[in-house]
């Protein structure tokens, strides 16, 4: 359901501060179902040319996702919403956390592509978890969302949650859909199957993104 117009003057368009096609497109059909008519432009629209990555140095979801929006909304002079996500897994004292796109290289990704990364990121995890029972492998994706204006100030922040668990090996991989760590975590009240089986738009309205988006939709309208 749409978010009823409140503010005719509210903010129309971000760039969205990401180089993952898809999360683009996730963050595309989230915000056109809550905010008809709010733009949300790639990075390359907004900048000719490629504009360096900032170093995510931070050591929470939050920092990350900050310096992200900070760096590309002054680089282009338009404001930037930026997300920071990742797999928090209790077994693993929250691991891999903020390093979740890299956790099988350790930041020595140099070569691989992001489908690569993704296996091997999976293939950790698995030995990881490795003896562990299915009760204790809960875990949650984490989403958190932050506007900065070109001055570097920031205009709104969010977090959303989406919890389940960590198949086993042998039972996991599985699903043809969604990217990451979707093809290890179940979901659903029987968490009999993972967040790759449930088409886009299911995984859109249940996930940490939809969550975080949800919240950030209602700061947008109030700015
Ligand atoms: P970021 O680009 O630094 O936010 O990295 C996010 C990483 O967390 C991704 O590369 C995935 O490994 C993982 N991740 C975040 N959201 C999801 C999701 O919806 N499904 C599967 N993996 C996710």
């Amino acid at each position: 359901m749409p978010l009823p117009v409140r503010n005719n003057r509210a903010m129309n368009q971000v760039v969205l501060a990401t180089a993952n096609p898809h999360k683009v497109d996730e963050m595309r059909a989230i915000f056109s179902e809550l905010l008809p008519g709010f733009v949300i432009r790639g990075l390359a629209d907004a900048a000719p040319v490629p504009l360096p990555e900032p170093p995510e140095t931070g050591k929470t979801f939050l920092e990350n996702a900050t310096i992200k929006a900070v760096a590309y909304a002054r680089a282009t002079g338009q404001a930037c919403l930026a997300d920071d996500s990742g797999l928090e897994i209790d077994a693993l004292g929250g691991r891999p956390g903020v390093i979740s796109s890299h956790y099988c290289t350790d930041g020595r990704e140099a070569g691989m592509t992001r489908s690569q990364r993704d296996s091997a990121n999976n293939q950790r995890v698995l030995t990881e978890l490795r003896g562990v029972s299915p009760e204790d492998r809960t875990g949650r994706f984490v989403c958190v969302m932050v506007i900065a204006d070109p001055t570097g100030k920031v205009l709104a922040t969010a977090r959303g949650e989406f919890p389940g668990r960590i198949g086993e090996d042998g039972q996991v991989p599985r699903g043809a859909h969604g990217f990451g760590y979707d093809p290890l975590f179940l979901v659903g009240p029987e968490f009999d199957r993972t967040s790759s089986e449930l088409d886009p738009s299911t995984k859109n309205r249940l996930s940490h993104r939809r969550k975080a988006a949800e919240q950030l939709a209602r700061i947008i309208q109030s700015l």
